[in-house]
């Protein structure tokens, strides 16, 4: 078989942008991605796509229409096509069994059982999802109960490695494109198919292949790989501030060891409030469950501490706000700029942007809160999911169109994502519109601090003790000039 026609199932942060990359690569290939949300099949048929990806709007006008097709109808997605991603989300549980630790494999299993519902011809299911190791096996088991005489299936795990951010380039650069089948020839067979996808753009020498469970655990090592990375680096933040040392230091000097190498220790791109995002968190929770399944107490525990060291992370930074702040912000305006959980998306899962606005709501604060792309409606959605009642957000909750509007009259700002529009803004002008002492809380490092401490501001950050200026500097320039 020659792949002809794909279909995906879910046209979310990784259905959408990868689909979109391959309808980019493989001309000859009709690529078809559905979704059971007509809201986000129409966003993605409008000109304002369901998500911000740099990038994205120009591969999808490239393609859409021709051998792109975005499209509610599944039943003839699936119909029509040889090759099928599941795309869907795989969120942590939140009641029953492996509540808080084990992903929801419900949307998994509805796809595996529509596909069976649907299909009349051979179809290769290929696992996009994160899943724990296994889930291929789950779906095999649903796709064979329910097989129609003559249909037969074979099932990859081809997991996804692209960051939000920076999709389109991951995908087309990818550092690897890492495929799992059965040890069979008809396993083989099914492989090879993928692998020519991917041959259209991506060299064979960075396309591995292996067998499913190893290519299933490798996502989920991959992740927790990279946010222990982070929680060390960030337990070190503190070692940092209570030595004199500076992090940002301590980060290029270990970086520059080639065993080490800088990624993810960039001191440009530390989250000092904690990491977030969809990913790193739900798959370091779906490891430990494993480990705890698989009777490995000590496996369990050593990756649990990666999360934990994450969460008082987060707690760290936001304590540190409120102690600046004489130990209340009760009654005080807070400006928050960034929302997302990195820059260059409009995505807010599990951004410690949450966090950090919630605690400050339950000390009594009012926050003034400004993102280039993240939509109104998200942000209220996700206070209100972390338990901040309508009545607080419609009282102490304000959001704006641009920094210098959200930081009027603020007694402090706190910065929670790195875009690059906080870096150039003129903080002098927000100074002066600022109540005194104005503070600047950078929970990213991305400000230049000795410019802020000249201008006036206290300036506080993760990982390093910052002199700050006794004196005010519209006091201090008075003076001179007398
Ligand atoms: P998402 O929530 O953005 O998108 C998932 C979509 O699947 C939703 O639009 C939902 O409506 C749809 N869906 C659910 N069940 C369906 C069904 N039966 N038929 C059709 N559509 C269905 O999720 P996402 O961020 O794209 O993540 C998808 C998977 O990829 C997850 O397992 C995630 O862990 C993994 N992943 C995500 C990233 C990332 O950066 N977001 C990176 C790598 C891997
Ligand atoms: C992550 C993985 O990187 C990606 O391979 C996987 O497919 C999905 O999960 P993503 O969550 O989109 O991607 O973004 P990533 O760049 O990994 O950032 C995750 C969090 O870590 C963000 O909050 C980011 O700010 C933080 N981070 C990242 C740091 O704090 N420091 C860094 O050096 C890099």
């Amino acid at each position: 078989m020659v792949v002809k026609n794909i279909c995906c199932l879910g046209a979310g942060y990784v259905g959408g942008p990868t689909c979109s990359v391959i309808a980019l690569k493989c001309p000859e290939i009709k690529v078809t991605v559905v979704d059971k949300s007509k809201e986000r099949i129409a966003q993605w048929n409008s000109d304002k796509l369901p998500i911000y990806e740099p990038g994205l709007d120009e591969v999808v006008k490239a393609c859409r229409g021709k051998n792109l097709f975005f499209s509610d109808d599944c039943n003839a997605a699936i119909l029509e096509a040889d090759l099928i991603f599941i795309s869907v989300n795989t969120p942590t549980k939140t009641f029953g069994n492996g509540k808080g630790r084990a992903p929801d494999l419900k949307f998994v299993e509805g796809a595996a059982r529509m596909i069976a519902d649907i299909a009349q011809s051979n179809k290769i299911v290929v696992e996009k999802s994160t899943v724990p190791v296994n889930a291929a096996e789950s779906i095999m088991k649903i796709l064979k109960a329910n097989q129609r005489p003559g249909v037969s299936y074979q099932i990859l795990s081809n997991p996804e490695f692209l960051a939000e951010g920076t999709a389109i380039n991951d995908l087309l650069n990818a550092d690897r494109v890492l495929i799992g089948g059965e040890e069979s020839p008809a396993g083989e067979a099914a492989i090879e198919e993928l692998c020519q996808i991917y041959e259209h753009w991506i060299p064979r020498k960075k396309i591995l292949t292996t067998n499913t469970w190893s290519s299933e655990l490798s996502k989920l090592a991959a992740n927790a790989m990279l946010a222990q990375r982070i929680s060390s680096i960030n337990s070190l933040s503190a070692v940092c501030e209570a030595t004199g040392a500076d992090i940002t230091e301590v980060a290029r000097a270990v970086g520059l060891d080639s065993r080490i190498g800088p990624k993810f220790l960039q001191a440009d791109l530390f989250q000092l409030t904690g990491f977030g995002g969809s990913c790193f968190q739900k798959d370091i929770l779906n490891l430990v469950y494993i480990c705890e399944c698989l009777n490995l107490p000590q496996q369990a525990a050593y990756w649990q501490s990666v999360i934990d060291m994450n969460e008082h992370q987060k707690h760290r930074f936001t304590a540190k706000v409120i102690e600046s702040l004489f130990n209340t912000v009760s009654g005080k305006k807070i400006g928050i700029l960034g929302f997302a959980f990195k820059k260059n998306t409009g995505d807010t899962r599990e951004s410690a942007a949450i966090y950090v606005a919630k605690t400050l709501l339950d000390e009594g604060a009012t926050i003034s809160i400004y993102d280039p792309k993240v939509e109104d409606a998200q942000i209220y959605e996700d206070l209100k999911y972390v338990g901040v009642s309508s009545e607080r957000i419609a009282s102490h909750v304000s959001l704006f169109r641009d920094a210098y509007t959200a930081t009027k009259e603020c007694h402090a700002i706190v910065i929670c994502t790195e875009w690059d529009e906080f870096i150039t803004l003129d903080y002098e002008q927000i100074y002066d519109q600022m109540m005194k002492p104005a503070h600047i809380f950078d929970g990213r490092k991305i400000l230049d601090h000795n410019n802020l401490l000249r201008i006036g501001f206290h300036v506080e950050t993760i990982g390093s003790r910052l002199a700050q200026p006794f004196k005010n500097r519209r006091y201090s320039t008075n003076v001179q000039t007398l």
